[in-house]
């Protein structure tokens, strides 16, 4: 039997009420079979990139993340999108990730990237700049399908159970066309 598809999904939001943590635990839950999502939560505790500090040894919150993602076959990210980017905490993280250039553990590493707006963009924007970061880490960003998810209000209930059966049905596909994605690289060599 295959083994189990260990994915590491993390939400670029830190509000509690995130729309975003609310889709990655919707995935979670809509896994298919032979998928695990563990969902990174210690965005907060990763500190502002600096490099002086990086060269004094990656502090544990970076060395944590950084392990998490080299333990997972890939990364699931959910991200909003702020001022038609990626949030900083999350572009944050993604940065301390991709150091050391050509040794990150997102060097070749399977990913996939959906996310919910508060408006009408769905997060297509942020999801663009989130793939062109992919382009220099050499992260194998899924191309489709997408989850866009535009209106987040309206597809959330007020326990942050995600209510609409479209998106419902579009993330349960998104999950099985990326276990596919995923299985292409497993057993690869990383370089
Ligand atoms: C600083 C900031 C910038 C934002 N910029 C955008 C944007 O460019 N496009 C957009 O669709 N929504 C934008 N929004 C609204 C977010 O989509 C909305 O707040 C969303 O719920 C954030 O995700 P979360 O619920 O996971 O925290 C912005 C929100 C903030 C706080």
């Amino acid at each position: 039997m295959a083994e189990t598809i260990r994915v590491l999904g993390v939400a670029g939001s830190l509000r509690a009420g995130s729309f975003n943590r609310s889709l990655l635990r919707a995935a979670v839950d809509l896994v298919p079979a032979g998928m695990e999502i563990a969902t990174f939560e210690g965005l907060r505790e990763i500190p502002p990139y600096d490099a002086d500090v990086e060269s004094q040894g990656d502090p544990p919150p970076v060395a944590a993340w950084k392990r998490a993602i080299s333990e997972a076959d890939a990364v699931l990210f959910v991200t909003p999108e702020y001022n038609y980017a990626v949030p900083g905490v999350l572009k944050n993280a993604f940065d301390w990730a991709s150091r050391p250039a050509g040794k990150s553990p997102l060097n070749r590493k399977p990913a996939g990237i959906m996310g919910v707006s508060g408006g009408n963009s769905g997060t297509a924007r942020a999801q663009l700049a989130l793939r062109q970061s992919c382009v220099f880490t050499e992260t194998y960003a899924m191309l489709r399908p997408e989850v866009l998810v535009p209106r987040g209000a309206e597809k959330f209930d007020a326990e942050g159970r995600l209510t609409d059966e479209r998106t419902r049905e579009a993330v349960r596909k998104f999950l099985g066309v990326f276990a596919s994605w995923i299985e292409r690289f497993r057993g690869k060599p990383a370089s």
